[in-house]
């Protein structure tokens, strides 16, 4: 776009749409509390502006479906795999190709490899299937977020990075040998979709390679983090941002990838790696659990939607609308009066309920109380990430999680400026009668994942 103008358009135009799902105040209430206050069992026809999550929710353009009907179905040896597989090649420069049917399963499966019990995986922050799925290998899961990273009033260009100085003494205390690998993830989505920086995956790199322990990139929304280091990284501003990714992957020895994210798929993942040894083991549980070699769990036509998907993605004023899109959010949640995770993140803007809803504490899920009455007020979905994700029970006693934030995240070309304007007046709305929400109670969930299952009322415990 030539830089005279400073309006950031959609860098598209619409084909096809679907309708929004309108509802009045009364249905909303009473919907609330059929789902019994958890948002994850609303029927997403009931729902008008849904940002619970980036994931599997984009807008595939006229050349993924084109390439999915080119999809070639075959069992073995899809014309659909070499496509695949020559993309992520070309992107990643990693050998090995393995096609999963989503992130996690790629997580099952490299931890089924190096896991066990008496091991201990490090990342900046894991996902949260990334911990589940690495626990449930035996193994521990240990976060290790640069310091400031919930600092969430003072912006930061890198607050997804790994704090180094507490790698080296983690890799120390534990051992190398007990540590099948370091994940780096980026974004962090856990802390706020923050970006990682080179040098941070550089310098990760050279302290693993000096203890040779293997880097693993969960690559969900490596494109997001690419653009963020040609932002504010010093010397990337010339380059182009296919070639910043090919260094970011360099830093690393394989990589895990959920492909509904920055892959513009609705469905999809992999599995790259360069261990011969490794992929061997893999393969095999790859056709236990997922299907053969060059499936995957996967169709021929999903095949191809990743592969032009992880092209599409690198357009740079693609990445431009998409990261000011994010950033506009966040403009009109500070002028509301919306306390923010600073800086907004690559996929979502994350509010800081602890700090917007401060008469709610812990116990009262001030998070959940935020987003039942995003609901409740306009139809708006959103996600707590707090006490009700990550709180747990210690002997009948709370420990609630160290943040309590709702997550808006935005699907990838679905919204348009008009639907966040919309969120934006919601919020406006809301900030003028926030003391009187009242706080949440949980009565019944499961002990893993417990937002998944939870069911809630309002008032307090
Ligand atoms: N890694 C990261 C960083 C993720 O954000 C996710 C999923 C996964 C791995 C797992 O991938 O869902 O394809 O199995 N994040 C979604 C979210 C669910 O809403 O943030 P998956």
């Amino acid at each position: 776009m030539e830089q005279r103008w400073k309006t950031i358009i959609e860098p598209f135009k619409i084909k096809v749409v679907e309708p929004l799902g309108f509802t009045t105040e009364d249905e909303r209430e009473k919907i609330l509390r059929e789902a019994c206050y958890n948002i994850f069992n609303i029927r997403a026809e009931h729902v008008l502006v849904d940002l619970l999550t980036d994931s599997g929710t984009s807008a595939m353009s006229a050349e993924q479906w084109a390439a999915v009907m080119r999809g070639d179905e075959s069992y073995a040896g899809a014309r659909s795999f070499f496509v695949f597989e020559g993309a992520i090649r070309r992107l990643t420069g990693y050998r090995h190709v393995l096609p999963v049917h989503q992130g996690r399963a790629a997580e099952r499966i490299l931890f089924g490899v190096t896991g066990g019990p008496g091991k201990t995986v490090i990342s900046n922050s894991h996902f949260d299937t990334t911990r589940a799925n690495a626990e449930a290998a035996g193994c521990a899961a240990l976060d290790l977020p640069a310091p400031g990273a919930t600092d969430f009033d003072v912006p930061g260009d890198f607050k997804g990075d790994i704090d180094l100085v507490a790698l080296e003494e983690a890799i120390r205390r534990i051992g190398a040998a007990n540590i099948p690998m370091i994940v780096m993830t980026v974004t962090n989505n856990s802390l706020g979709g923050q970006p990682v920086s080179m040098r941070n995956l550089r310098e990760t790199a050279r302290t693993a390679q000096h203890y040779k322990i293997p880097v693993i990139i969960d690559a969900a929304r490596f494109a997001e983090n690419a653009f963020f280091i040609k932002r504010r990284e010093s010397g990337y501003a010339g380059r182009k941002v296919a070639d910043i990714a090919a260094e970011m992957f360099s830093y690393g020895s394989g990589c895990m990838m959920s492909s509904k994210k920055d892959a513009f798929a609705n469905i999809g993942g992999f599995l790259a790696l360069n261990d011969p040894e490794w992929t061997r083991k893999a393969r095999e549980i790859l056709i236990l659990g997922e299907g053969f070699t060059t499936y995957g769990g996967l169709a021929g036509r999903d095949l191809e939607a990743v592969a032009r998907g992880l092209e599409e993605v690198l357009d740079e004023q693609y990445l431009t609308y998409r990261i000011r899109s994010v950033e506009y959010l966040a403009e009109g949640l500070r002028r509301a009066g919306v306390p923010i995770v600073e800086p907004p993140g690559g996929h979502a803007v994350y509010v800081n309920a602890k700090k917007f809803l401060p008469h709610i504490g812990p116990e009262g899920y001030p998070g959940q109380a935020l987003v039942c009455e995003l609901y409740r007020t306009a139809g708006i979905r959103a996600v707590e990430i707090g006490s009700l994700m990550f709180g747990r029970r210690e002997g009948g006693r709370f420990v609630p999680a160290p943040m309590e934030l709702v997550r808006l995240a935005i699907p990838r070309r679905v919204y348009t400026q008009s639907h966040i304007d919309f969120v934006v007046e919601v919020f406006g709305d809301i900030v003028k009668r926030k003391d009187a929400i009242g706080p949440m109670r949980l009565l019944e969930g499961s002990e893993r994942l417990t937002h998944f299952t939870a069911k809630m009322m309002c008032g307090a415990a």
